[in-house]
């Protein structure tokens, strides 16, 4: 099916400033990016356009929630730094200016063929605010004649640089957005059978939304994590909920045990789609991380089936895999983006950009 987007590839950037809004929202440790996964995830996007030979490519994101005030913790400046580390062999800058004057000059100052990251976009209350005022302010201290939304993670907010921005000049997506909506999209339309749905994670009012859309679409529905700790039921044949579980000194269930991990790759093998989104235990101590690990194991190692991970915590624990080296067809940045889009939730970053 195509995506129902333009995308960069529909339009002519040569010789344009081209505004991207990215989701450069990364943990930050000791004023270092801790994980670069969101920014890598953007360079096919940054790449194309410096092929193509656009003038400046101007990026903006948020990061936290500063709640719009300026607050030196969440600066996006370590993740120019690298970004810079990235593109080596690129003139990669940073304003620390968002807006006004200030940032205006440093776009202007920007060579043809830079790249340069603004500061965050949430220093301001405006952005959240979705205000078309700071949407006409960011155009003007860029001189923008492109938005490409690439940011996948943010597109399900109605924010000033996600859909009053897109309002005003020609907008597109960029690829990441692309790939991730046609993967997500492609796993409720149109899903090689069976389709197996493994859910986990803590919060049942996060995730129920998830198994209501997908009852009626998968083959098999799995439920482990803390949802099915907490007790979680299903009177749906389809629907198998993790019922033995690994227990701290206290008596806490904190993971899904052996055998029950062991069913759910059972399932695994015989799907031909698979779509995980929540971890099966609290995976932040590796003595609960067993049955999310052996699951990730089996899913990443086995051609025989597309799979899709979504899910902040989930994409965030097969990163952490890399060691293993496993093979998943998408693993989504957006947790609660990917989240709403397979909940069959729209998605206003989405819905703004041009139709093809
Ligand atoms: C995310 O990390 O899920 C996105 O960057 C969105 O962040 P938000 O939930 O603060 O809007």
């Amino acid at each position: 099916m195509r995506f129902r987007k333009k995308t960069v590839r529909d339009i002519d950037v040569t010789g344009k400033n081209v505004l991207v809004r990215v989701d450069y929202n990364v943990p930050i440790k000791d004023g270092e990016v801790a994980d670069d996964m969101r920014i890598r995830a953007s360079l096919p996007t940054l790449q194309y356009l410096m092929e193509q030979n656009v003038a400046k490519i101007i990026l903006i994101s948020h990061l936290g929630r500063p709640d719009g005030e300026s607050k030196p913790e969440f600066s996006l400046a370590p993740v120019a730094k690298k970004l810079a580390e990235l593109l080596p062999d690129k003139d990669v800058r940073f304003s620390d200016a968002t807006v006004g004057e200030a940032a205006r000059y440093a776009v202007d100052n920007l060579p043809q063929g830079g790249i340069i990251l603004l500061e965050n976009l949430r220093f301001s209350p405006l952005e959240e605010e979705n205000s078309d005022a700071y949407a006409d302010e960011i155009l003007s201290a860029t001189g923008a004649d492109i938005f490409v939304q690439d940011g996948f993670a943010v597109i399900h907010r109605a924010h000033a640089s996600t859909d009053a921005i897109a309002r005003k000049i020609p907008a597109v997506a960029g690829f990441l957005v692309e790939k991730e909506v046609s993967s997500l999209e492609s796993v409720i339309n149109n899903p090689e059978r069976p389709l197996l749905v493994i859910i986990g994670g803590a919060k049942v009012e996060d995730k129920q939304p998830l198994i209501d859309k997908f009852l009626p679409i998968a083959d098999r529905i799995a439920v482990g994590g803390k949802i099915a700790a907490d007790g979680y039921t299903s009177n749906d044949e389809k629907v198998y909920v993790a019922d033995k579980f690994v227990e701290d000194e206290n008596g806490a269930k904190l993971d899904i045990s052996k055998e029950c991990a062991a069913k759910i790759m059972s399932m695994v093998l015989k799907s031909k789609t698979v779509v995980w989104n929540g971890v099966l235990g609290k995976v932040e101590d590796p003595r609960f991380a067993k049955a999310s690990h052996a699951v990730a194991l089996t899913i990443g190692s086995y051609d025989g089936c597309f799979s899709v991970i979504g899910g902040g915590d989930t994409a965030g624990f097969v990163d952490s895999l890399k060691e293993d080296d496993l093979n998943f067809n998408l693993v989504s940045t957006g947790g609660g983006a990917s989240l709403e889009l397979l909940s069959g939730k729209t998605l206003p970053g989405l819905e703004v950009l041009q139709n093809y």
